[in-house]
């Protein structure tokens, strides 16, 4: 269920499709959320494709977000948005929200949110 048993996490995740999933289960999340939601533009799409490509990637999955759009610069991407530690700490609930939601096994759901933690925290800004 991680690198160290020869797979990838996101093979683990169920590739391609797992992240697509994941990723649809986690917007309708943030959009309902009262501390993130007003965050977001009306359109979601554009920001699902754009996190499907970088949790692909992040996962290690095949690069599909530098391809298109460059080095990933994370916290740079976030500096326009007030990001509070409970910002942080709901994003990541809904993430939990999601996972649980598609399936996934608890202990690797668990193994995802803590690689996600440490990015959500080092995203804080305000
Ligand atoms: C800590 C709480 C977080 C908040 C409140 C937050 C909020 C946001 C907002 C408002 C945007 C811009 C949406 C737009 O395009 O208008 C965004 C973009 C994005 N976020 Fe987050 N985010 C958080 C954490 C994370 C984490 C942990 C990851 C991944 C590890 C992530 C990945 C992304 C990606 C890939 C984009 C698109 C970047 C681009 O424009 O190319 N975010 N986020």
């Amino acid at each position: 269920m991680s690198e160290q048993q020869g797979i990838t996490f996101f093979e683990a995740m169920g590739g391609e499709e797992g992240i697509r999933r994941i990723v649809e289960a986690f917007y309708p999340k943030v959009q309902a959320h009262p501390l993130l939601g007003p965050l977001f533009p009306e359109d979601i799409t554009p920001v699902m494709e754009k996190q499907r490509q970088f949790l692909t990637q992040f996962f290690g999955g095949p690069p599909l977000y530098s391809n298109q759009y460059g080095h990933p610069m994370m916290r740079a991407r976030h500096l326009p948005f007030e990001i509070t530690p409970a910002r942080a700490a709901a994003w990541l609930g809904c993430m939990e929200k999601a996972l649980e939601e598609t399936g996934m096994a608890k202990e690797l759901r668990q193994a995802v949110l803590q690689r996600l933690e440490g990015p959500a925290y080092h995203f804080v800004n305000s």
